[in-house]
């Protein structure tokens, strides 16, 4: 008998969808709310198509639909009744590689390879609509496409190879000599073996085809939804944490909060100070205050909403000037001036006098 205060908020009925997806009918029933994304990698299994910020901001969502690349994260899958859907695994024809894939792995244009399916469909769109484009023109059509590993002109580079490839005016693969008038390599950087040398990684194939399994992509048997609890602040002391009704929710594995995790960590030795959930004050708003482990998401998602947080709003200090003139202890002020750092030098050197002073 579960907690009678407690209700789980009614899953929607699913609906049914159909569409094509890499040119084959698919039929299933989905969940109404779901984007395109969750379809495409929690219905479909396709999880060649990469999950990034989920707000439309960085391009590694993106697939074809209708030929026409869009967010497939801003795209409800209920939308896409009767349309084309051409996803990374659709890029291949059988065992032969897409041009564009084809040029990505010899270049090693794919470094992580988050982002490269995304970036491989927003190319090609480009080179259908446009089969010879100057360098400015894919700049700006891969300019929604984020890379974090920010190998940039190799992907220009590989783009402009595809394109050249696809005009019948590059020679096929293995001829890597004449990629250089292609790519731009000058007659120095020729006369290295290495040095300046595209070189095709051991894994690029598995990265431009969708088959690298990162984290996020792995679906083991039994797994656990795991959802976190945000501050709403940008600057509040955690007064007090309820998680008894979350914990009586049915379907609920575990919750956490600061308290289970009192050991602080940092990458850096300035930096260790940090705690995978707040302990006491929450320094941004989203910042992770508590976790729930359950059998499904929409299950850790009522969890969350479950738990019962009061906070003290504390005074904000938005930037290294105000820390300078605000009394508050050194990790607020170092923690401020570490988002400031990238953005200002003279921010950093008043950063920096203000952390030598006495707190
Ligand atoms: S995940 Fe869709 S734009 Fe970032
Ligand atoms: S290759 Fe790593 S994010 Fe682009």
């Amino acid at each position: 008998m579960g907690n009678p205060l407690v209700t789980l908020t009614p899953s929607l009925p699913k609906s049914p969808l159909s569409l094509e997806v890499n040119g084959e009918r698919v039929e299933c029933l989905i969940a109404p709310q779901k984007t395109l994304l969750e379809v495409l990698r929690e219905d479909l299994q396709l999880t060649g198509t990469k999950h990034g910020c989920e707000l439309g901001e960085c391009g590694t969502c993106t697939v074809l639909v209708d030929g026409v690349p869009i967010l497939s994260c801003l795209e409800l899958g209920v939308a896409c009744e009767n349309r084309s859907v051409t996803t990374v695994e659709g890029l291949a024809a059988g065992a032969e590689l897409h041009p564009l894939q084809q040029a990505f792995a010899e270049l090693g244009a794919a470094q992580c390879g988050y982002c490269t399916p995304g970036i491989l469909l927003t190319a090609k769109a480009l080179l259908e609509e446009n089969p010879a484009p100057a360098r400015p023109e894919i700049v700006s059509a891969l300019g929604g496409n984020l890379c974090r590993c920010t190998g940039y002109v190799k992907i220009y580079e590989a783009v402009e190879l595809a394109a050249a490839r696809m005009r019948g005016e590059a020679a096929g693969t293995g001829a890597r000599e004449s990629l250089w008038p292609l790519i731009g390599r000058t007659a120095r950087t020729r006369d290295f073996q290495v040095v300046g040398t595209p070189r095709p990684r051991i894994d690029g194939v598995a990265k431009v085809t969708g088959q690298t399994r990162f984290a996020d992509d792995l679906i083991l048997p039994r797994m656990l939804w795991c959802k976190l609890l945000r501050s709403p602040h940008p600057h509040a002391r955690i007064v007090r944490i309820d998680t008894s009704r979350a914990a009586a929710l049915p379907g609920v594995h575990a919750v956490v909060t600061g308290a289970d995790f009192p050991i602080p960590f940092g990458v850096l030795p300035v930096s260790q100070d940090e705690h995978a959930l707040c302990p006491d004050v929450v320094r941004f708003i989203g910042d992770p205050v508590a976790a729930v482990a359950a059998r499904d998401e929409d299950i850790a998602a009522e969890a969350c909403r479950l738990i019962d947080v009061t906070y003290e709003p504390l005074t904000t200090i938005g930037s290294v000037d105000d820390a300078v003139t605000t009394p508050a202890p050194s990790s607020t002020i170092m923690r401020t001036a570490a988002t400031c750092t990238s953005r200002s030098t003279s921010s950093l050197a008043t950063w920096k006098a203000a952390s030598r002073r006495p707190t």
